[in-house]
Protein backbone atom coordinates (compact mmCIF):
# COMPACT_ATOMS: atom_id res chain seq x y z
CA UNK A 1 0.00 0.00 0.00
CA UNK A 2 1.49 3.15 -0.81
CA UNK A 3 1.79 5.73 1.97
CA UNK A 4 -0.84 8.50 2.81
CA UNK A 5 -0.80 11.72 3.98
CA UNK A 6 -3.86 11.83 6.26
CA UNK A 7 -5.15 14.62 8.90
CA UNK A 8 -7.05 13.40 11.89
CA UNK A 9 -9.19 15.58 13.47
CA UNK A 10 -9.61 15.03 17.22
CA UNK A 11 -5.72 13.11 17.12
CA UNK A 12 -4.95 14.35 20.11
CA UNK A 13 -7.53 12.32 21.67
CA UNK A 14 -7.89 8.62 22.22
CA UNK A 15 -8.80 6.94 18.98
CA UNK A 16 -7.39 9.56 17.16
CA UNK A 17 -3.81 9.12 18.75
CA UNK A 18 -3.87 5.12 18.60
CA UNK A 19 -4.89 5.35 14.97
CA UNK A 20 -1.88 8.11 14.67
CA UNK A 21 0.78 5.48 15.72
CA UNK A 22 -0.46 3.01 13.70
CA UNK A 23 -0.40 5.25 10.71
CA UNK A 24 3.06 6.66 11.54
CA UNK A 25 4.17 3.14 11.95
CA UNK A 26 3.26 2.06 8.41
CA UNK A 27 5.05 5.14 6.65
CA UNK A 28 1.89 7.39 6.55
CA UNK A 29 2.58 10.99 6.97
CA UNK A 30 0.15 12.18 9.83
CA UNK A 31 -1.27 15.72 10.34
CA UNK A 32 -3.43 16.68 13.65
CA UNK A 33 -6.04 19.21 13.70
CA UNK A 34 -6.98 19.32 17.55
CA UNK A 35 -8.18 22.43 20.02
CA UNK A 36 -7.25 20.20 23.11
CA UNK A 37 -10.65 20.84 24.54
CA UNK A 38 -10.39 20.78 28.20
CA UNK A 39 -13.08 18.23 28.72
CA UNK A 40 -10.61 15.87 30.34
CA UNK A 41 -7.40 16.57 31.46
CA UNK A 42 -4.99 18.57 28.88
CA UNK A 43 -2.00 16.69 30.07
CA UNK A 44 -3.04 13.57 28.82
CA UNK A 45 -3.53 14.98 25.24
CA UNK A 46 -0.34 16.81 24.83
CA UNK A 47 1.38 13.17 26.40
CA UNK A 48 -0.60 11.87 23.51
CA UNK A 49 0.78 14.91 20.81
CA UNK A 50 4.41 13.59 22.42
CA UNK A 51 4.35 10.01 21.41
CA UNK A 52 3.17 11.01 17.96
CA UNK A 53 5.91 13.38 17.71
CA UNK A 54 8.47 10.95 18.81
CA UNK A 55 7.03 8.22 16.63
CA UNK A 56 6.67 10.36 13.88
CA UNK A 57 9.92 12.96 13.43
CA UNK A 58 9.04 15.24 10.23
CA UNK A 59 6.32 12.93 9.18
CA UNK A 60 3.57 14.78 11.37
CA UNK A 61 2.58 17.86 12.47
CA UNK A 62 0.16 19.34 15.13
CA UNK A 63 -2.34 22.04 13.97
CA UNK A 64 -3.45 23.84 17.26
CA UNK A 65 -6.97 24.99 16.48
CA UNK A 66 -10.75 24.79 16.59
CA UNK A 67 -12.89 22.58 13.95
CA UNK A 68 -15.52 25.42 13.54
CA UNK A 69 -12.52 28.22 12.63
CA UNK A 70 -12.52 27.88 8.82
CA UNK A 71 -9.25 29.15 8.12
CA UNK A 72 -7.61 26.35 10.91
CA UNK A 73 -9.47 23.83 8.90
CA UNK A 74 -8.91 25.12 5.46
CA UNK A 75 -4.68 24.84 7.09
CA UNK A 76 -5.02 21.16 8.03
CA UNK A 77 -6.77 19.43 4.78
CA UNK A 78 -4.54 21.51 2.68
CA UNK A 79 -2.23 18.63 0.97
CA UNK A 80 -3.83 15.30 2.62
CA UNK A 81 -5.36 12.70 0.75
CA UNK A 82 -7.61 11.24 3.32
CA UNK A 83 -8.96 13.46 6.74
CA UNK A 84 -10.48 10.86 9.52
CA UNK A 85 -12.69 13.12 11.17
CA UNK A 86 -12.44 12.33 14.99
CA UNK A 87 -12.91 16.01 16.49
CA UNK A 88 -16.29 16.23 18.90
CA UNK A 89 -16.81 16.49 22.02
CA UNK A 90 -18.02 12.86 22.85
CA UNK A 91 -20.45 11.69 25.66
CA UNK A 92 -24.65 11.43 26.12
CA UNK A 93 -24.88 12.49 30.01
CA UNK A 94 -22.84 15.80 29.24
CA UNK A 95 -24.67 16.48 25.75
CA UNK A 96 -28.05 16.69 27.84
CA UNK A 97 -26.70 19.05 30.29
CA UNK A 98 -25.33 21.27 27.54
CA UNK A 99 -26.64 20.40 24.29
CA UNK A 100 -26.28 24.03 22.04
CA UNK A 101 -22.06 23.24 22.47
CA UNK A 102 -22.43 19.83 21.81
CA UNK A 103 -24.64 20.59 18.40
CA UNK A 104 -21.89 23.87 17.80
CA UNK A 105 -18.87 21.57 17.75
CA UNK A 106 -20.12 18.11 16.37
CA UNK A 107 -22.65 19.55 13.51
CA UNK A 108 -21.44 23.17 12.85
CA UNK A 109 -18.13 21.92 12.70
CA UNK A 110 -18.34 18.67 10.81
CA UNK A 111 -19.88 21.22 8.41
CA UNK A 112 -17.33 23.87 8.31
CA UNK A 113 -13.96 21.01 7.90
CA UNK A 114 -16.55 19.42 4.72
CA UNK A 115 -16.44 22.81 3.50
CA UNK A 116 -12.71 23.48 3.15
CA UNK A 117 -11.88 20.78 1.29
CA UNK A 118 -12.33 21.22 -2.74
CA UNK A 119 -9.74 18.34 -3.64
CA UNK A 120 -12.69 16.08 -4.81
CA UNK A 121 -10.26 13.17 -4.71
CA UNK A 122 -9.75 13.60 -0.57
CA UNK A 123 -11.71 10.90 1.08
CA UNK A 124 -13.14 11.14 4.32
CA UNK A 125 -13.75 8.97 7.02
CA UNK A 126 -16.70 10.00 9.82
CA UNK A 127 -16.35 8.89 13.58
CA UNK A 128 -20.22 8.04 13.74
CA UNK A 129 -21.28 6.54 17.14
CA UNK A 130 -23.48 3.09 17.41
CA UNK A 131 -25.64 5.83 19.62
CA UNK A 132 -27.50 6.81 16.45
CA UNK A 133 -29.95 3.77 16.74
CA UNK A 134 -31.31 5.26 20.29
CA UNK A 135 -33.56 2.72 21.85
CA UNK A 136 -33.52 -0.11 19.45
CA UNK A 137 -34.03 -3.33 20.96
CA UNK A 138 -33.98 -5.63 18.07
CA UNK A 139 -30.78 -6.82 18.16
CA UNK A 140 -27.58 -6.98 16.41
CA UNK A 141 -28.38 -3.26 15.05
CA UNK A 142 -27.49 -3.12 11.21
CA UNK A 143 -26.44 -0.32 9.41
CA UNK A 144 -29.81 -0.86 7.47
CA UNK A 145 -32.33 -0.14 10.72
CA UNK A 146 -33.91 3.26 11.48
CA UNK A 147 -31.81 5.30 12.80
CA UNK A 148 -34.20 8.53 13.14
CA UNK A 149 -34.82 8.24 17.01
CA UNK A 150 -31.78 9.20 18.73
CA UNK A 151 -32.34 9.83 22.50
CA UNK A 152 -29.70 12.16 23.49
CA UNK A 153 -28.32 15.26 22.01
CA UNK A 154 -24.70 13.49 21.44
CA UNK A 155 -26.37 11.37 19.22
CA UNK A 156 -28.33 13.55 17.29
CA UNK A 157 -25.13 15.14 16.79
CA UNK A 158 -23.53 11.90 15.35
CA UNK A 159 -26.48 11.33 13.39
CA UNK A 160 -26.35 15.11 11.92
CA UNK A 161 -22.56 14.34 10.92
CA UNK A 162 -23.52 11.25 8.79
CA UNK A 163 -26.78 13.30 7.13
CA UNK A 164 -24.57 16.53 6.58
CA UNK A 165 -21.74 14.19 4.67
CA UNK A 166 -24.03 12.60 2.85
CA UNK A 167 -25.09 15.77 1.68
CA UNK A 168 -21.51 17.10 0.97
CA UNK A 169 -20.36 13.91 -0.86
CA UNK A 170 -23.82 14.65 -3.00
CA UNK A 171 -22.91 17.82 -3.96
CA UNK A 172 -19.24 17.46 -4.23
CA UNK A 173 -18.52 13.90 -5.10
CA UNK A 174 -15.69 13.00 -2.60
CA UNK A 175 -16.19 9.51 -1.32
CA UNK A 176 -16.82 9.61 2.45
CA UNK A 177 -17.34 6.44 5.02
CA UNK A 178 -19.16 7.07 8.12
CA UNK A 179 -18.36 4.36 10.66
CA UNK A 180 -20.42 3.47 14.17
CA UNK A 181 -17.89 2.79 16.64
CA UNK A 182 -19.61 0.68 19.39
CA UNK A 183 -18.06 1.72 22.89
CA UNK A 184 -14.60 1.94 22.36
CA UNK A 185 -12.39 1.13 25.18
CA UNK A 186 -8.13 0.23 25.19
CA UNK A 187 -4.92 2.11 26.92
CA UNK A 188 -5.87 6.30 27.12
CA UNK A 189 -9.58 5.51 26.98
CA UNK A 190 -11.34 8.88 27.96
CA UNK A 191 -11.45 9.56 32.18
CA UNK A 192 -15.10 9.25 32.27
CA UNK A 193 -15.81 6.35 30.02
CA UNK A 194 -17.04 3.67 32.84
CA UNK A 195 -14.21 0.90 32.13
CA UNK A 196 -11.70 3.87 33.58
CA UNK A 197 -14.01 5.27 35.90
CA UNK A 198 -14.88 1.92 37.41
CA UNK A 199 -11.07 1.08 37.02
CA UNK A 200 -10.13 4.00 39.12
CA UNK A 201 -12.89 3.54 41.91
CA UNK A 202 -12.15 -0.03 42.27
CA UNK A 203 -8.20 0.85 42.75
CA UNK A 204 -8.71 3.90 45.32
CA UNK A 205 -11.79 1.69 46.82
CA UNK A 206 -14.31 4.25 46.67
CA UNK A 207 -17.51 3.48 45.10
CA UNK A 208 -18.39 2.50 41.35
CA UNK A 209 -22.24 4.16 39.98
CA UNK A 210 -23.56 1.48 39.25
CA UNK A 211 -26.88 1.93 37.22
CA UNK A 212 -30.17 0.55 37.34
CA UNK A 213 -30.29 -3.27 37.78
CA UNK A 214 -26.87 -3.90 36.34
CA UNK A 215 -28.54 -5.99 32.93
CA UNK A 216 -27.83 -3.03 30.40
CA UNK A 217 -26.00 -4.46 28.38
CA UNK A 218 -22.78 -2.63 25.89
CA UNK A 219 -20.66 -4.07 23.04
CA UNK A 220 -17.39 -3.35 23.57
CA UNK A 221 -14.60 -3.16 21.39
CA UNK A 222 -11.10 -2.63 22.00
CA UNK A 223 -9.06 0.17 20.24
CA UNK A 224 -6.74 -1.81 17.78
CA UNK A 225 -9.96 -3.51 16.18
CA UNK A 226 -11.19 0.16 15.65
CA UNK A 227 -7.86 1.47 13.76
CA UNK A 228 -8.11 -1.96 11.68
CA UNK A 229 -11.59 -1.00 10.65
CA UNK A 230 -10.83 2.96 10.15
CA UNK A 231 -7.19 2.24 8.18
CA UNK A 232 -9.80 -0.44 5.80
CA UNK A 233 -12.26 3.01 5.51
CA UNK A 234 -9.43 4.56 3.79
CA UNK A 235 -9.08 2.55 0.91
CA UNK A 236 -12.49 1.10 0.37
CA UNK A 237 -13.88 1.43 -3.03
CA UNK A 238 -17.31 3.25 -1.99
CA UNK A 239 -18.68 6.56 -2.84
CA UNK A 240 -20.58 6.46 -0.15
CA UNK A 241 -21.17 4.11 2.80
CA UNK A 242 -22.04 3.35 6.60
CA UNK A 243 -20.77 0.58 8.55
CA UNK A 244 -20.90 -0.98 12.20
CA UNK A 245 -17.63 -1.27 13.88
CA UNK A 246 -18.18 -3.41 17.27
CA UNK A 247 -16.92 -6.25 19.01
CA UNK A 248 -20.45 -8.24 18.03
CA UNK A 249 -20.96 -9.48 21.26
CA UNK A 250 -22.92 -7.67 24.58
CA UNK A 251 -21.71 -7.67 28.11
CA UNK A 252 -23.94 -7.02 30.84
CA UNK A 253 -22.97 -3.85 33.10
CA UNK A 254 -22.49 -6.68 36.01
CA UNK A 255 -20.50 -8.78 34.11
CA UNK A 256 -18.05 -5.87 32.74
CA UNK A 257 -17.86 -5.04 36.47
CA UNK A 258 -16.65 -8.33 37.32
CA UNK A 259 -14.07 -8.53 34.93
CA UNK A 260 -12.38 -5.45 36.28
CA UNK A 261 -12.46 -7.01 39.13
CA UNK A 262 -10.50 -10.02 38.33
CA UNK A 263 -7.97 -8.16 36.35
CA UNK A 264 -7.49 -5.63 38.99
CA UNK A 265 -7.68 -8.40 41.91
CA UNK A 266 -9.81 -6.03 44.12
CA UNK A 267 -13.46 -6.14 45.02
CA UNK A 268 -15.69 -3.34 43.68
CA UNK A 269 -18.06 -1.36 45.93
CA UNK A 270 -21.00 -0.39 44.61
CA UNK A 271 -23.39 2.66 44.50
CA UNK A 272 -27.04 1.79 43.09
CA UNK A 273 -28.10 4.25 41.00
CA UNK A 274 -31.45 4.62 38.94
CA UNK A 275 -30.96 4.71 35.07
CA UNK A 276 -30.09 7.58 33.43
CA UNK A 277 -31.88 9.34 31.13
CA UNK A 278 -30.24 9.16 27.47
CA UNK A 279 -28.68 5.70 28.40
CA UNK A 280 -29.92 2.79 26.21
CA UNK A 281 -30.68 -0.53 27.45
CA UNK A 282 -28.38 -2.19 24.88
CA UNK A 283 -25.61 -2.47 22.27
CA UNK A 284 -24.95 -4.71 20.11
CA UNK A 285 -23.47 -4.50 16.56
CA UNK A 286 -24.20 -6.49 13.27
CA UNK A 287 -20.38 -6.39 11.79
CA UNK A 288 -21.10 -8.65 8.95
CA UNK A 289 -21.23 -6.03 6.20
CA UNK A 290 -18.02 -4.09 7.66
CA UNK A 291 -16.72 -7.76 7.57
CA UNK A 292 -17.41 -8.55 4.07
CA UNK A 293 -16.48 -5.09 2.80
CA UNK A 294 -13.87 -3.73 5.01
CA UNK A 295 -12.52 -6.87 6.05
CA UNK A 296 -12.54 -6.22 9.23
CA UNK A 297 -12.87 -8.82 12.35
CA UNK A 298 -12.87 -8.31 15.99
CA UNK A 299 -9.99 -9.85 16.69
CA UNK A 300 -9.73 -9.01 20.99
CA UNK A 301 -12.18 -10.38 23.38
CA UNK A 302 -13.43 -8.45 26.11
CA UNK A 303 -11.51 -10.73 28.96
CA UNK A 304 -8.27 -9.83 27.37
CA UNK A 305 -8.77 -6.69 26.51
CA UNK A 306 -9.52 -5.77 29.74
CA UNK A 307 -6.54 -7.27 31.19
CA UNK A 308 -4.33 -5.10 28.70
CA UNK A 309 -6.19 -1.87 29.90
CA UNK A 310 -6.10 -2.85 33.66
CA UNK A 311 -2.14 -3.22 32.95
CA UNK A 312 -1.55 -0.05 31.52
CA UNK A 313 -3.82 1.28 34.01
CA UNK A 314 -2.00 0.12 36.88
CA UNK A 315 1.08 0.67 35.38
CA UNK A 316 0.41 4.66 34.42
CA UNK A 317 -0.54 4.56 38.50
CA UNK A 318 2.66 3.22 39.55
CA UNK A 319 4.39 5.99 37.33
CA UNK A 320 2.41 8.79 39.24
CA UNK A 321 0.77 9.91 35.70
CA UNK A 322 -2.46 11.76 35.60
CA UNK A 323 -5.37 9.41 34.76
N1 LIG B 1 -14.73 6.32 22.52
C1 LIG B 1 -15.87 5.77 22.13
O1 LIG B 1 -16.34 4.78 22.72
C2 LIG B 1 -16.61 6.32 20.95
C3 LIG B 1 -17.79 5.65 20.54
C4 LIG B 1 -18.49 6.15 19.47
C5 LIG B 1 -18.02 7.26 18.77
N2 LIG B 1 -16.89 7.89 19.19
C6 LIG B 1 -16.44 9.07 18.43
O2 LIG B 1 -15.07 8.89 18.11
C7 LIG B 1 -14.40 10.15 18.12
C8 LIG B 1 -13.18 10.10 19.04
O3 LIG B 1 -13.61 9.77 20.36
P1 LIG B 1 -12.58 9.64 21.57
O4 LIG B 1 -13.17 8.69 22.53
O5 LIG B 1 -11.20 9.45 21.04
O6 LIG B 1 -12.75 11.11 22.21
P2 LIG B 1 -11.63 12.18 22.69
O7 LIG B 1 -12.41 13.21 23.45
O8 LIG B 1 -10.51 11.50 23.38
O9 LIG B 1 -11.11 12.79 21.32
C9 LIG B 1 -11.78 13.85 20.65
C10 LIG B 1 -10.78 14.95 20.38
O10 LIG B 1 -11.45 16.01 19.70
C11 LIG B 1 -10.91 17.23 20.16
N3 LIG B 1 -11.88 18.32 19.93
C12 LIG B 1 -13.01 18.56 20.62
N4 LIG B 1 -13.60 19.68 20.17
C13 LIG B 1 -12.81 20.16 19.17
C14 LIG B 1 -12.88 21.31 18.35
N5 LIG B 1 -13.88 22.19 18.45
N6 LIG B 1 -11.89 21.50 17.44
C15 LIG B 1 -10.85 20.62 17.34
N7 LIG B 1 -10.73 19.52 18.12
C16 LIG B 1 -11.71 19.29 19.02
C17 LIG B 1 -10.64 17.01 21.63
O11 LIG B 1 -9.67 17.92 22.16
C18 LIG B 1 -10.18 15.57 21.66
O12 LIG B 1 -8.77 15.46 21.65
C19 LIG B 1 -15.45 11.18 18.55
O13 LIG B 1 -15.99 11.75 17.38
C20 LIG B 1 -16.49 10.35 19.25
O14 LIG B 1 -17.76 10.95 19.19
C21 LIG B 1 -16.18 7.45 20.26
Amino acid sequence: MPSRSVLITGGAGFIGSHLGQQLLARGDRVRVLDNLDPFYAVELKRRNLAALAAAGGERFEFLEGDLREAAACRRAVDGVEVVVHLAALAGVRPSIQDPVRYLDVNVTGTQVLLQQIDDQAVRVVFGSSSSVYGGNTKVPFAESDPVDRPVSPYAASKKAGEVLSYTWHHLRGNPVVCLRFFTVYGPRQRPEMAIHQFARHITDGTEIPFFGDGSSRRDYTYVDDIVQGITAAMEVDRPYAIYNLGGAATTSLAELVQLLERALGRPARRKLLPDQPGDVPITCADVSLAARELGYRCTTPLAAGIERFCRWYLDEKREGRVL
